[in-house]
């Protein structure tokens, strides 16, 4: 059974078309990957279907009294919020029914009437079945999965490392008891361990999830359909990503073959048309420049409805500036110690990074990854040790989470101020990062998560 359908669903921001008519059907039970390019409109069909937007066009039909839970993919809370305020927010609906509760047996002791206790049933009932009773317990087998130990709950939210938010919501969602699942880029900041658990928490899960990912692995091994958003429309493929890869290929390749075949009868009428023309010019003859005439309107309708060719992605093709570097001796780390509240994240952290050195920097989430490139960076300084760079080195930082100090300014405002170059070269820039016509008159504060990551990248790339 359809448990969510979308009947061309339009979508503006602004005058952005964001959703240019996308229909799809989810079947109950089914895990569906949902895949696009970065400002696809994927986490836009998100908030759509979770009810946080709304859209201009089109029809949204779910199936009656189903719960949708949302991992975000960049989630916030109120500042302060602990680990353990967050895992218990799952409960709050279940927290109304206990409210409920108590005002309907305050009500009780002065009133018996059967009315009030048929209702004070139904809502116990209620209370019970959405494990009202078991709370901690829930809590605790779900964090356990997840390795979110005690000291680890009563730490901050915002404190937390990325990976370490992600499990955090992950259990929130799990706990709040969801029938449908809408998981936005959940892997982004995983370990493997957690990835794999999320896999087998998948496996056996009940009820319906669409997945949004860029990572093929992760979506092959658990999706059985693939939906597509590419250029406003959604198009639905049966399979794994390996299986969606295939048709897609295939169905390039015939796209191609209609379009080389269409081109060819284009010409054919094109030349037939001047050489009409042209007879008809030399005979004087306009019943022939009129056929002429019919003709060319035929090729006008022609090249009107003419498949497009299937288009070969860009690539980016920028190289990070290295010109003014002539050392050898890039990056020296020794000794390096670092502690949070009594708990040691870096214990003599010791690297030598050499001239065209490329180091990936590996660990479970909360290991420490981030802590160390602060401190490498000078954002942080470590409780020990010391960090030497090369004399003309310059660093670049591209963060997990992306921000920009000025959300409102607009993607070529902010290249040409930070960069302090003129439209001219700036819209040149952009276009190597994909970013083209009326693209770079977005606020850079309403970007999708990997258009920020990439006008990052275009402005460290050229700041060196
Ligand atoms: N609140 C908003 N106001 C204006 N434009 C927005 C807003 N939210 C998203 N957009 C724009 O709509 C498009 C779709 O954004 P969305 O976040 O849905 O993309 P996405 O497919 O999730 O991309 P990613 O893979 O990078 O996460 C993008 O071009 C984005 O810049
Ligand atoms: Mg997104």
């Amino acid at each position: 059974m359809a448990e969510i359908v979308l009947k061309d669903i339009h979508k503006y921001y602004g005058t952005q078309h964001v959703l240019k008519g996308v229909s799809f059907e989810i079947y109950e039970d089914t895990v569906t990957g949902l895949i696009g390019k970065n400002g696809a409109g994927k986490t836009t069909l998100f908030k759509i279907i979770s009810g946080a937007e709304g859209f201009e066009k089109g029809e949204l039909m779910m199936a009656r009294g189903r719960r949708v839970g949302v991992l975000d993919q960049i989630p916030e809370y109120a500042p302060g919020t602990t680990v353990y305020k967050v895992l218990d927010s799952a409960f709050s609906e279940v927290y109304e029914l206990r409210d409920k509760l108590r005002e309907l047996s305050q009500k009780m002791a002065v009133d018996n009437s059967p009315q009030v206790m048929k209702q004070y049933g139904e809502i116990l009932q209620e209370y019970e079945a959405r494990g009202g009773y078991t709370i901690e317990t829930s809590i605790r087998k779900v964090c356990n999965g997840l390795g979110i130990d005690k000291e680890m709950q009563e730490r901050k939210f915002s404190d937390l490392s990325g990976g370490e938010k992600t499990r955090v919501n992950l259990a929130r969602i799990i706990l709040a008891d969801a029938d449908i699942l809408l998981l936005d880029e959940p892997t982004n900041h995983l370990d493997i361990n957690a990835v794999e658990w999320l896999e087998e928490y998948l496996a056996s899960f009940g009820g319906t999830v669409i997945v949004i990912s860029h990572d093929r692995y992760f979506l092959d091994r658990i999706t059985e359909r693939i939906i597509e958003i590419e250029d406003g429309q959604a198009y639905t493929y049966e399979g794994n990503y390996s299986k969606y890869a295939l048709l897609k290929e295939q169905r390039k390749i015939e796209q191609l073959k209609h379009y080389e075949q269409e081109q060819k009868k284009i010409k054919q009428l094109e030349a037939a048309v001047k050489r009409m023309h042209d007879w008809a010019r030399r005979a004087d003859n306009p019943k022939l420049h009129k056929r002429a005439f019919s003709m060319e309107k035929r090729l006008e309708r022609m090249q009107k409805n003419a498949t497009p060719r299937p288009r070969t992605e860009r690539k980016l093709s920028k190289a990070f500036r290295t010109d003014d570097f002539t050392g050898t001796e890039v990056l020296s780390i020794k000794g390096i110690k670092k502690s949070f509240e009594g708990r040691v994240i870096l214990d003599d952290i010791n690297l030598l990074v050499r001239n065209g050195d490329r180091v990936a920097l590996l660990g479970n989430n909360g290991a420490g990854k981030t802590t160390l490139l602060k401190i490498i960076l000078g954002y942080l300084a470590p409780d020990a040790g010391m960090v030497k760079t090369g004399p003309s080195v310059k660093t670049a930082y591209l963060p997990q989470v992306v921000e920009f100090k000025e959300p409102e300014l607009t993607i070529l405002e902010t290249i040409q101020r930070e960069l302090k170059i003129d439209e001219g070269s700036a819209r040149n820039l952009l276009a190597g990062f994909k970013f083209t016509g009326e693209d770079v008159f977005k606020a850079v504060g309403k970007l999708s998560g990997g258009e920020k990551s990439r006008l990052k990248l275009c402005l460290l790339m050229q700041k060196g």
